[in-house]
């Protein structure tokens, strides 16, 4: 069993190789090796069988055949590889040319392996918006209000063909804000969602720039990695018609999740927690859906946040002693 991940540096990509090798074994399989590719070199995970590392950029073609040449066939391939939402908005040719193009180029090379191979693809929550319920079920049709949005809805539509012409066995799971998530603030509207809580349970202050009341749909890094591994364990029938589903999450008022900081970790965080309001953020993050009803997703098996309190000492555990 020789697994792939593209994005293999990136925030969930480092999770799932951990987890994946310390699991050792996929799909009832051993796992024999590991390809983790990025635009840099990813780093490696301890673990029972050999990791390939390379740096590879998934929007050029004759890279990515490179790739596939020198270290495939593989039997499982997690495509994570994206630019974020606002780096996608900023360029709309940027993000055509990796979440768009990046994708068809990674189907089409798993498509060329000629063994079916399963192939989870990290799609997002920015696949709902606009003219669609406020609480969104399985089957409400996909309105993206973002580039990046609209990128991944149209990397869902080939992952579902390529599986029913038998090119590959997809699996597409619409990811929550995954929240907390380690490391530095970047630059996308949601990141408040994570500094909040990270930043100042290490010390540092950070700025809330919407009110206690504001509702977000969320899950944890640990709870998006499991569902990603049990992505890949499935039957792909079980999927039925559309491979693509909306992942279990929570919904929580910023002022819940505060409330469950303050319990697990003490009040020294929240008090370094400022209240400017920022209209820009604002107004993009209130574009946003936040009541989602996972139904098809918990009947599969994929599993859903318990509490943030969870979410807050996993946060402990995982990421506050080893920053990303
Ligand atoms: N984290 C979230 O809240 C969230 C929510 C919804 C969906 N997702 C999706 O999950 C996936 C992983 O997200 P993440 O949070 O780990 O993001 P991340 O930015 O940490 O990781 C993405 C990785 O893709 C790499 N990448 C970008 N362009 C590339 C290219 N041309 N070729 C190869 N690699 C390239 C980046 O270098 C980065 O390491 C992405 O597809 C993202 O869109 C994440």
């Amino acid at each position: 069993m020789h697994i792939l991940i593209t994005g293999g540096g990136g925030f969930l990509g480092q999770k799932l190789a951990r987890k994946l090798a310390a699991n050792g074994k996929l799909r009832g399989q051993e796992i024999t090796a590991m390809t983790l590719m990025d635009v840099a070199v990813p780093a490696c995970p301890d673990a029972g069988f050999p990791i390939n590392a390379e740096a590879c950029d998934v929007s050029d073609e004759a890279a990515v055949g490179r790739l596939f040449a020198k270290h495939g066939p593989f039997d499982v391939i997690y495509h994570l590889a994206a630019v974020v939402s606002g780096a996608a908005e900023a360029d709309f040719d940027l993000g055509m040319r990796v979440n768009l193009m990046g994708s068809l180029n990674m189907f089409q090379a798993a498509r060329a392996q000629g063994n079916c191979p399963v192939v989870v693809y990290a799609s997002s929550i920015a696949a709902h918006g606009g003219e669609e319920p406020d609480v969104i079920v399985d089957g409400v049709e996909l309105n993206p209000q973002t580039s990046y949005g609209a990128q991944k809805v149209m990397g869902e539509l080939l992952l579902n063909d390529m599986s029913r012409k038998g090119f590959m066995d997809g699996r597409g799971l619409r990811l929550p804000t995954v929240s907390i998530r380690p490391g530095k603030a970047n630059a996308a509207a949601s990141s408040f969602m994570s500094s909040i809580f990270r930043d100042t349970m290490q010390g540092d202050t950070s700025n809330c720039p919407v009110g206690r009341d504001f509702l977000i749909f969320h899950s944890a890094p640990r709870t998006v990695v499991e569902n990603l591994v049990i992505a890949g364990e499935i039957d792909g029938a079980e999927f039925g018609f559309n491979r693509c589903l909306n992942l279990p999450g929570r919904s929580d008022t910023v002022g819940e999740m505060i409330a469950a900081m303050t319990k697990v970790f003490g009040p020294e965080a929240e008090a370094r927690i400022t209240w400017d309001s920022d209209p820009v953020i604002e107004k993009i993050v209130n574009g946003w859906r936040n009541r989602v009803i996972s139904e098809k997703a918990l009947r599969l098996g994929f599993v859903q946040d318990k509490s943030f309190e969870d979410t807050v000492r996993w946060f402990l555990e995982d990421d506050i002693a080893r920053p990303a």
